[in-house]
Formats: C-alpha cells, sequence, structure tokens
C-alpha cells in the first residue's frame, strides 16, 4: 500500500510539449470532475501548455464528464458537435477534442467512432499520460494517428490539484479517496471510477498545508463515500477528521458525499465535537422504502436512517442535511414512492437532488425491467420536489428574525452584494463594500429566495 503515496503529479519531469499549445477544459458532473480539471490543468501547465479561456481561443477543448445518468452522456456528444460547429460558423480552423472523465472510462474507444468522434480519450486514472499524448497528437500532422486512447484503473497513485489553479475563492476541494466499494445496483460509478484506493493522511495534510499557506481557509473533503476513509485499516474517517482539524490555521472542513451506512455514532460525535468540522451531512437516501433499498443494495432500511439522522441532531449543533433521490427505479411502487416522500416531511431537508431513474448499461439494475413509463418518473419527480418546497418554506420561514454568522464567499449575483455561507452551509446576502471574500459577516434574516436568505445588517 506505501506506493499509494505517490502523487501522479510529481511522477514526471516538467518539459516544454506542450509549448505555444492552448488548451480549454469544459467540466461536467460532480465535485470530484471539477478537481480532477484542477489536476488536469496542473499537469498540462507543467509541461508548458497554455490554459485557454474559450473554445475560440484554444487549440484542444478537452470535455471532463459524467456517465451517472443517460442525458449527462447524451448532452456531451451533442457538445462535441457543437463545438465543431461553433468553431466553423467563427471560421477558425478545426480544434482537437478530447473526452476525460467517466465517460471516458466507460466507452473508450467507441468515443474514435460516429459522427461526433473525438481525438483523444483519456480515463480518470491516466490523465499523467495527457500530456504526452495530446503534444505527438497535436503536432503529428497524420489524420490516421488522430485516435489515441489511455483507460483503465491504477490504485498506485492519486492526483495532486496544484492551488494555484483553483478558481479565487476561500474554500479548496481535496480528494481524499477515489473509487468506490459499494455496488449499489443502479450506479455506473464502481465501473468508471474503479475500487476505493484512499490517499494518504500524510499525503491529506501536505496538500491541505499547502492550500492553507497560499491563503485557504476552507477545505471540502472529496470523495464517492468519504464516510467509508480507512487507511490501512487503521485510521477511518472520524479520525482523519481529528488530523485534518489539528492542521494550523485551516478554520473549516467539508465533506461530500458520504454514505448512510457508514455514518457510524463516533463518526458523528467527532463531526459534532471539532470546532472546525461544519455541521452538515449531505446523505443520499435514494429511496424511502426499505423494499427498494434492498433492490438498489443500499445496506440500511429505513429506520436505520431515520435514527442516524436523530442521534446526528443529538450531538452536532445546528446540524443540517441534505440528500440525492431516485424516482422510479424498477418495481417502485406508488406505496414505495409514498415512502420516500415520507422520509422528506420526518427529516427536513436544507436541500434535495431528485433524478428520474436512468438505467446505465451493465450494471445490476439494467437486468430489471425499466418499467415505470417517462411520465409517470415526471409525475414523481414532480411531487418531490413540490413537497420539499412546501417543507422548505416552512423552516425557512422559521429563520426570519434570527441573526446568522459565516464567511463571505463570493460577490453574489445580484448587484453590490456578498454571498455568505453558513457553517451548516446555508446562504445569505449582505451588502458591504468594506468586507471581501473570506471575512465574517453576520445579519439579521428578513426573508428568503429558493434556498438563499435576505437580511439587513
Ligand atoms: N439513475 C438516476 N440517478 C442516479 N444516480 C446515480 N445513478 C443513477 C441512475 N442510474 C444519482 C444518485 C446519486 C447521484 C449522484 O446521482 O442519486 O447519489
Ligand atoms: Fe458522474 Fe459519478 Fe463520474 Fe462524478 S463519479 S462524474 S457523478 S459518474
Amino acid at each position: 500500500m506505501a506506493d499509494f503515496q505517490t502523487d501522479l503529479n510529481a511522477m514526471h519531469e516538467p518539459s516544454d510539449v506542450g509549448s505555444g499549445i492552448r488548451v480549454f477544459i469544459e467540466t461536467y458532473g460532480c465535485q470530484m470532475n471539477a478537481y480532477d480539471s484542477q489536476a488536469i490543468g496542473g499537469l498540462l501547465e507543467k509541461d508548458g501548455f497554455e490554459s485557454a479561456s474559450d473554445i475560440y481561443d484554444a487549440d484542444v477543448v478537452l470535455l471532463n464528464t459524467c456517465s451517472v445518468r443517460e442525458l449527462a452522456e447524451h448532452k456531451i456528444t451533442s457538445r462535441v458537435g457543437e463545438i465543431r460547429r461553433q468553431r466553423r460558423n467563427a471560421d477558425l480552423p478545426p480544434v482537437t477534442v478530447g473526452i476525460c472523465g467517466c465517460m471516458a472510462e466507460r466507452l473508450g474507444n467507441e468515443l474514435h467512432k460516429g459522427v461526433n468522434r473525438v481525438d483523444l480519450v483519456v480515463g480518470v486514472d491516466n490523465y499523467d499520460k495527457l500530456p504526452g499524448m495530446l503534444g505527438e497528437l497535436i503536432r503529428s500532422s497524420e489524420t490516421k494517428h488522430r485516435k489515441r486512447t489511455a483507460t483503465g484503473h491504477r490504485n498506485d497513485a492519486h492526483y495532486v490539484a496544484p492551488p494555484s489553479l483553483y478558481p479565487v475563492n476561500n474554500s479548496h476541494l481535496v480528494t481524499i479517496h477515489k473509487g468506490c466499494d459499494y455496488k449499489c445496483t443502479y450506479c455506473i460509478v464502481p465501473y468508471t471510477r474503479g475500487p476505493q484506493a484512499e490517499k494518504s493522511p500524510e499525503a491529506i495534510e501536505s496538500e491541505i498545508k499547502a492550500l492553507v499557506d497560499s491563503g485557504a481557509q476552507e477545505v471540502t473533503l472529496l470523495g464517492q463515500n468519504v464516510t467509508a476513509y480507512n487507511w490501512e485499516k487503521d485510521l477511518d474517517f472520524a479520525a482523519l477528521l481529528e488530523r485534518v482539524s489539528a492542521i494550523d490555521g485551516l478554520q473549516r472542513i467539508r465533506f461530500l458525499t458520504g454514505h448512510p451506512k457508514d455514518m457510524h455514532p463516533h463518526t458523528m460525535e467527532a463531526i459534532g465535537s471539532l470546532k472546525k468540522v461544519c455541521p452538515w451531512l449531505h446523505l443520499p437516501i435514494q429511496s424511502g422504502s426499505n423494499a427498494i433499498l434492498k433492490r438498489m443494495k443500499r445496506l440500511y432500511k429505513q429506520e436505520e436512517y431515520l435514527e442516524m439522522v436523530d442521534y446526528a441532531r443529538s450531538v452536532i449543533p445546528d446540524v443540517t442535511f441534505s440528500t440525492d433521490i431516485i424516482v422510479g427505479f424498477p418495481g417502485e411502487t406508488e406505496e414505495d414512492f409514498q415512502a420516500t416522500l415520507e422520509v422528506l416531511r420526518l427529516v427536513k431537508y436544507d436541500q434535495i437532488f431528485s433524478f428520474k431513474y436512468s438505467e446505465r448499461p451493465g450494471v445490476p439494475a439494467a437486468r430489471l425491467a425499466d418499467d415505470i413509463s417517462i411520465d409517470e418518473k415526471k409525475r414523481r419527480l414532480a411531487e418531490v420536489l413540490a413537497l420539499q418546497e412546501e417543507i422548505w418554506n416552512v423552516e425557512a420561514t422559521k429563520q426570519v428574525g434570527k441573526t446568522w454568522t459565516g464567511i463571505i464567499e463570493t460577490a453574489a449575483r445580484k448587484q453590490g452584494f456578498w454571498r455568505v455561507r453558513t457553517a451548516n452551509n446555508r446562504k445569505f446576502l449582505v451588502a458591504d463594500d468594506r468586507q471581501k471574500i473570506g471575512d465574517e459577516a453576520s445579519a439579521i434574516i428578513t426573508g428568503y429566495s429558493n434556498t438563499t436568505f435576505l437580511t439587513v445588517e
């Protein structure tokens, strides 16, 4: 396991293979991809590539893609066609297009076929090969060579995204492990991202220290199942939180995403007692029906999930929750669906991310008939969203008159306002031109618009 400590960025000497080549990266999907895109940027920069500001300014466009639902993949395929069209319409020469991320891993050489074929396909564990492949591809004049693929899993190394490439903000993503060992029957991730492999605590610590040295106040620890983190069966997620909390200068720690099964009492106790760890749990329930949870292989029952939520509320002051929900899983009856709505009423989430079930090729659930009609999935989705809005309106109204404190995160879309985030992941707006990103701000809540609260000072 010692070689897990290798970092991919350190594995090759800088070169000038990319000198004069401008690359634009477009990122889709989850935060893991956002982090990976920064890591790709770092690897390319080391080899002399420059970053382009848009597709018109680029010699190469890389799409860092998601496979989690069919629609996400369709969007990428049409985006490839759109990029080529937009370049043609602007009288620009053809651009080299590469696919990175989960679609690259899932479809490999398939992406070199068809009308929207691409020049380069690089999966999630092969970005260290990208600079060399790209340099060769751009410089080779023979079109028959315009087909390169690097896919396949390796658990020998992890990416480290350089702080210098982050968008200016006080909060930073830090991937703590990759892959997933669960086998939720609907999910493509174990296939696209491979088995779970941990970054060492030392590597995580040194990455965060470097971020803090370059001005970071806050980190979000990232992984498919951060709560399952376990370094050499010796240091679990709670212990990692403790280690990271001890880093001088770091002020806040968030994490995404947890699996309810690994949210142990001692993990919640650690979250509640460590001052720097933010009281916000994103814990996907997926369904409230035990029959569906069983068929999804989620490894918990509705009652256990609700007990966990109650315990979290008892040991983590001001904790808030968010979740993911899938509607229309094969065989989901009206009664199953009502059980999901019941969980929403009981937990009162701050935010939910809900999706229509999408059959993914090769996953275990693909063997079950996708028997809920698209119209019924749409109805269920609309009902979930309407109920969530109703619940949220009651919860949000209760906040009026309270004084909140948070950290200024970014300029709000509303002119002249800052967007502030509380430790428990709620957003509010303040107007104050003396302040800047990273400053603490307090205000009295006067109302809200969707999930953003409004204030007076
Ligand atoms: N269909 C619909 N939604 C899915 N998700 C994962 N796989 C699928 C699928 N096949 C959702 C889950 C997960 C989120 C990232 O995407 O809710 O938590
Ligand atoms: Fe999408 Fe999952 Fe891949 Fe993230 S890990 S990009 S959510 S398929």
